[in-house]
């Protein structure tokens, strides 16, 4: 079966049809008539009784929108929302990422410098993505812890393996989020100058088609970038990578180490479609409603090759190679509207925070890592002062 394969994804059986290899990863996205996005949003887990109560108290619902509407609505919605991602607007918000990353980085310095030891995912990774992405959107600023924990609840409730009770606790974040939410779209329907909200209503969109979109967009447009921040200081402190802590201190080191961090183990290395007909890709037969699951980064063995060529390499048991880097955020119509966003503020907070913190090393080697369907990244990543 070589490239789609039913295989086991993590601790758990996989029901998906997976995907790995990029020729035919990229093909599936870009038919997205016959391979659908609207499995995009399902729980991983279905949500049991209990929880979608608590879910239905509040009127949740996630009717598709953008990352998962495959209709004719998809495109015209893409663009007002684009339009707050624009490459100039995303340039000019340069300065700003700066000048929050080196004032998270400082604090971090501070914190490091008083107790001796910093969680780096706290203090520099989490809330300048936040911060950016709501003053991008012209949303107001607020409620940025809640946002966060909201953020990777949402996650673990949708892409997670949480059991009945954990759902449970999960589905009670998840409403007081929508609850949060429904109320921003209110006041900001109404409110003065340009926000997307009022944007997306003035294009037609309904209280709950907008609340769907944005409960999508405040955690995509910032905890992945959370994530990949996260995972990018972790190897650089490791000494994984191709760059050293030092090196990264320098802006074009900083993004070549993003972009390996990428290309290798992005913090979203999966996307879901499901096939819409009877359909075939890399030469195999996929039934209608078959769920594909997509890889988007990784490592791959090297097509073509003989097994004497995939000799064991240092730390690895077969040569591989990484994905592509053109898959990471998915690819066609539904390409991520944030890369360009992301790749800078990664760059440039990875890069104030190894030119703030040069005496930084890593104490916990092991930390707990967030491992689901298709998000991952280390939850902590602490170090302490050591010499320079
Ligand atoms: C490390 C960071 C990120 C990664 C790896 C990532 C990855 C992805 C992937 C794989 C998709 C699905 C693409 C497809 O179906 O073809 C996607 C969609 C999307 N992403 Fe991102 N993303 C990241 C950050 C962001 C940010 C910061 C924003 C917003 C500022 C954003 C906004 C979106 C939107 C709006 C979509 C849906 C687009 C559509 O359906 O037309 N993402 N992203």
């Amino acid at each position: 079966m070589g490239s789609v394969a039913h295989l086991p994804v993590g601790s758990s059986q996989c029901p998906y049809l997976v995907v790995r290899d990029p020729e035919a990863v990229r093909d599936i996205l870009h038919r997205p008539a016959e391979f659908s996005p609207a499995n995009a949003l399902i729980a991983v887990t279905p949500i049991a009784g209990p929880a979608l109560r608590v879910l239905q108290s509040v009127r949740f619902a996630l009717p598709p929108v953008l990352a998962s509407n495959d209709t004719d609505s998809h495109a015209g919605i893409r663009k007002v929302v684009g339009s707050f991602f624009t490459p100039a607007k995303v340039a000019a918000m340069e300065p700003r990422i700066r000048e929050l990353a080196r004032a998270a980085a400082a604090q971090a310095a501070g914190e490091l410098g008083r107790s001796g030891q910093a969680d780096l995912v706290q203090s520099v990774a989490a809330f300048t993505p936040a911060v950016v992405m709501l003053e991008l959107l012209g949303l107001p600023v607020r409620d940025l812890a809640a946002l966060k924990r909201w953020g990777l609840d949402s996650m673990e409730l949708f892409w997670g393996w949480p059991d009945c009770d954990r759902q449970l606790e999960l589905a009670g974040s998840a409403a007081g989020f929508y609850t949060w939410l429904r109320e921003l779209v209110g006041e900001s329907v109404g409110a003065p100058g340009r926000n997307l909200f009022k944007s997306l209503h003035e294009h037609g969109l309904s209280t709950p088609e907008i609340c769907s979109l944005g409960y999508f967009l405040l955690i995509a447009g910032q905890e992945t970038t959370t994530q990949l921040i996260s995972t990018t200081l972790f190897r650089l402190l490791e000494g994984t990578g191709p760059v050293t802590w030092a090196e990264a201190a320098d802006e074009e080191s900083a993004r070549s180490m993003v972009w390996h961090v990428l290309a290798t183990e992005s913090s979203v290395p999966t996307w879901r479609r499901v096939s819409a007909q009877d359909a075939t890709a890399a030469g195999q037969a996929i039934p209608a409603g078959a769920e594909i699951l997509l890889e988007l980064t990784g490592t791959h063995d090297l097509p073509g090759e003989q097994e004497e060529d995939l000799a064991p390499t240092a730390g690895t048991a077969r040569r591989r190679r990484p994905t592509a880097y053109g898959l990471v955020f998915g690819s066609g119509i539904h390409r991520c509207l944030g890369a360009r966003l992301t790749e800078l503020e990664a760059t440039v907070i990875v890069q104030e925070t190894a030119a703030a913190l040069p005496q930084a090393r890593l104490r916990d080697h092991e930390p707990e890592w967030i491992r689901h369907l298709s998000f991952q990244a280390p939850k902590t990543v602490t170090v302490t002062a050591g010499k320079v």
